[in-house]
């Protein structure tokens, strides 16, 4: 099995609590393998991971993309983009780490970009599968509404993407009235709320028809919800809610003028 280096401590309590490497690890195999099976992921994908951290679903992707496969991720926070390049890059020639300055009230206090105008660095059409884990969760309505645009632009037509959030439906309402989830989610941000009014950042949940339409408006359309542990397992240890979606649209086929040009040859 491909030997990848870990990350330090101070990296890895930064994307959630994983300060046992042990459980990193195991956290993003089982989240690929979950990935895999979710959206019928190919081991020849072209996979783009927005907020990819220091690398807990590369790592395991790694073991999964074959030479003939490509990942591409990026993330707001530059320490854990240079850990990436120095550490996984070197070893797997067809994976790309790239920092982007976009500002993150946490993770790039100076970013110089908003969240709400940035656009990928990739062409339209790029690629065959998304990953956004845990990301959307630390941002707003109108980044999310920007994000959320921009990946349905770089997604190819009939390409999968694979979210988690937290989605506040009536479920949540109820969990967080009876106090049975550690996430208070009782101050609103238009169509969002946090659970903390001087950090909101800290931790966002989406009203449940308002990702789920963004996402339909976008060409994404929703193949499955499913309801993580949040609402209800009172410890850190829980899991979110979990969205696939695939694009609407032909996959690609070349127009008939470059299949009538490659034939008169
Ligand atoms: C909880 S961590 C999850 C990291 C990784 N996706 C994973 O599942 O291990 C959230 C990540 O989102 C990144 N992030 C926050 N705002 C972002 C933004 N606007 N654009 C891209 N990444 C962002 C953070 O720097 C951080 O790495």
């Amino acid at each position: 099995m491909l030997e990848l280096p870990l990350p330090p401590e101070d990296l890895r309590v930064r994307v959630g609590p994983f300060s046992d490497a042990p459980l990193f690890e195991r956290s993003g195999n089982d989240m690929v393998a979950e990935i895999v099976q979710l959206c019928d992921l190919q081991p020849d994908a072209v996979v783009l991971e927005v907020g990819c951290g220091c690398g807990r679903l590369a790592r395991a992707l790694a073991r999964y993309l074959r030479p003939q496969g490509n990942y591409d991720g990026f993330d707001v926070h530059e320490p854990m983009i240079a850990w990436c390049q120095n550490n996984l890059q070197p070893h797997l020639s067809n994976f790309r780490f790239m920092h982007v300055d976009v500002y993150s009230p946490d993770q790039n206090p100076a970013g110089y970009i908003k969240a709400s105008k940035f656009s990928f660095p990739y062409p339209d059409c790029t690629f065959d599968s998304l990953i956004v884990s845990s990301v959307f969760t630390h941002m707003f309505p109108e980044e999310i509404e920007r994000y959320v645009s921009e990946l349905a632009r770089v997604l190819k037509p009939g390409g999968r993407g694979f979210l988690t959030a937290f989605l506040f439906d009536e479920a949540g309402h109820a969990a967080v009235t009876s106090g049975a989830t550690i996430f208070d989610f009782r101050y609103p941000i238009g169509p969002c709320l946090t659970f903390d009014r001087e950090h909101p950042e800290q931790g966002v949940a989406c009203q449940r028809d308002w990702l789920l339409e963004l996402l339909d408006r976008h060409g994404l359309e929703v193949k499955l919800v499913r309801n993580g542990t949040w609402r209800s397992v009172r410890s850190y240890k829980v899991s979110q809610d979990y969205i696939t979606a695939t694009k609407r649209g032909e996959t690609f086929h070349p127009p008939p003028t470059i299949l009538a040009t490659t034939f008169a040859v």
